[in-house]
């Protein structure tokens, strides 16, 4: 399998995270207030990188996958994740899917395993970061509606996921969620040359940082509610320069530029 140097950097990311464990780690106690050294609440505005717990059910479409990414329910039985997730496509019985629960370890947690895996057509790495997995059974959670178009690709957004609570921290247990503010193209585009303007949208607090998804969270949604008012998906987990630094928002896949292919995908997959 070829890829190219900014894929492989990611691929050894989410190598490192997959092998790291889903205890609580101490640097999720290093993210709470010092004045709380009991350490049962979560930083009022700390995840991801600067957020704070789910509460349990708030995002029921999120789900672990077993390499250390996350993902979205796109139907019952069809998870929506970043193609660096994966390992091309085709029949693969290798990732467990975790979903129904904040806590990985609840026994009230709901798992599947994968059958099949789509990765985007003509993935090479740069934009295009998108996968399905289908399972082997229906997980019964409630799916996570995609952007059909870019009229939604503004405002703030929510980042959920289990990843690093800082750059270079461990997973998580619990999932955390955090909100960050769309960045346009061309502000991204001052802080990554190389962003693909059409297959990737950019999110995060150029001022300050403080805020972002990071290693772990990759395939995970960033979503919005629509003008009903229901959860929308506007964006996949993909990329950034380490994590939630000032001026290097997080990067993350297009989900309406991908709209069409995702569902005659997902169609194949039945
Ligand atoms: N590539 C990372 C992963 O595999 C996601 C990194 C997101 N980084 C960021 N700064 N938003 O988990």
């Amino acid at each position: 399998m070829q890829h190219s140097a900014k894929h492989l950097k990611r691929v050894t990311a989410v190598g490192a995270v997959a092998l790291a464990a889903f205890s609580l780690s101490p640097s999720v106690a290093s993210a709470l207030p010092t004045d709380n050294p009991g350490g049962h609440r979560a930083a009022p505005d700390a995840t991801v990188v600067g957020g704070s717990r789910a509460q349990q059910g708030a995002f029921p479409f999120m789900v672990r996958l077993s390499m250390g990414c996350g993902g979205s329910m796109l139907s019952d039985d069809i998870v929506l994740t970043a193609a660096h997730c994966v390992d091309g496509s085709g029949p693969d019985t290798s990732i467990t899917a975790t979903g129904g629960v904040v806590d990985l370890e609840d026994p009230d947690a709901v798992t599947a395993t994968s059958t099949e895996v789509v990765q985007a057509p003509g993935y090479d790495g740069t934009g295009k970061d998108w996968a399905l997995i289908k399972l082997d059974r229906p997980l019964d959670q409630p799916t996570l509606a995609t952007a059909q178009d870019d009229s939604y690709d503004k405002g703030d957004f929510t980042i959920a996921g289990w990843g690093a609570d800082q750059e270079g921290g461990a997973q998580q247990r619990y999932l955390l969620t955090a909100q960050v503010p769309f960045v346009d193209d061309a502000t991204c585009k001052s802080a990554y040359s190389g962003l693909v303007e059409d297959e990737e949208l950019c999110a995060g607090k150029m001022d300050t940082g403080g805020v972002d998804t990071c290693q772990g969270d990759s395939g995970g949604p960033m979503f919005r509610k629509d003008d009903a008012g229901e959860w929308i998906q506007v964006g996949i987990v993909s990329w950034g320069e380490g994590c939630a630094r000032p001026g290097k928002p997080g990067v993350y896949t297009e989900v309406s530029t991908f709209a069409a292919d995702i569902e005659a995908a997902a169609a194949q997959l039945g």
